[in-house]
């Protein structure tokens, strides 16, 4: 899913993965348990990977992009598991991850019938009681700048639960953040 230059250039810096570990991430992931076996789709650069791979005992992470796979898989194939793949199609088994995450991702996804796939993708891999969690970003002018020439699929928050649950998700809670425009979802499979 190729991203224009600014947008990976903003991806892919230090200030970005500094402003995901010390504020993102503990906001998207606040009380959420992650278990043991966690798989991450559409890990970019690998901002939100590399503080989760220090939490849990296994890291998946799925990229559909195969240049950012293959430099992920340079940088972290040691430490996590890295696959060249479509989240919304995942070569990977029933019910064998305690939680799946996406971070700033799902707007790259071109449809709503996509999302939805991935949704139950999600739902397909995790085992029952495990958390689907994550937070993404909401449209600005600034954010469509950012995008210009680039997929933007904005997810609208209000419609977020019906969709979660019409994949069998069960608890689901999504929140605005108080100050940037972005929102936050949790999710269990019962
Ligand atoms: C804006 S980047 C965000 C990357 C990272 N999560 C972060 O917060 O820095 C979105 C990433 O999702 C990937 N992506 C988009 N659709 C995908 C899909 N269907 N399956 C897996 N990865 C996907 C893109 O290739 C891109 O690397």
């Amino acid at each position: 899913m190729p991203m224009n230059r600014v947008h990976r250039k903003l991806c892919s810096s230090e200030e970005w993965a500094q402003a995901v570990e010390e504020r993102l991430l503990p906001w998207a992931l606040e009380k959420v348990e992650l278990g043991d076996d966690l798989l991450e789709v559409g890990p970019g650069y690998g901002a939100n990977l590399r503080v989760l791979v220090r939490r849990v005992a296994r890291m998946t992470a799925v990229e559909i992009d195969e240049k950012t796979a293959a430099l992920l898989a340079g940088q972290w194939g040691e430490q996590a598991r890295i696959l060249h793949a479509d989240a919304s199609r995942l070569p990977l088994e029933d019910a064998v991850f305690t939680s799946v995450v996406c971070f700033t991702m799902l707007h790259h996804v071109p449809t709503t019938a996509l999302q939805d796939r991935i949704f139950a993708e999600a739902f397909r891999v995790l085992r029952p009681g495990g958390v689907f969690a994550g937070s993404d970003s909401l449209s600005s002018p600034r954010f469509r700048i950012l995008h210009f020439l680039d997929t933007m699929n904005v997810v609208d928050p209000d419609g977020l639960p019906d969709r979660l649950e019409a994949v069998g998700f069960t608890d689901v809670v999504v929140d605005l953040h108080p100050e940037v425009r972005g929102f936050r979802f949790r999710a269990r499979k019962p």
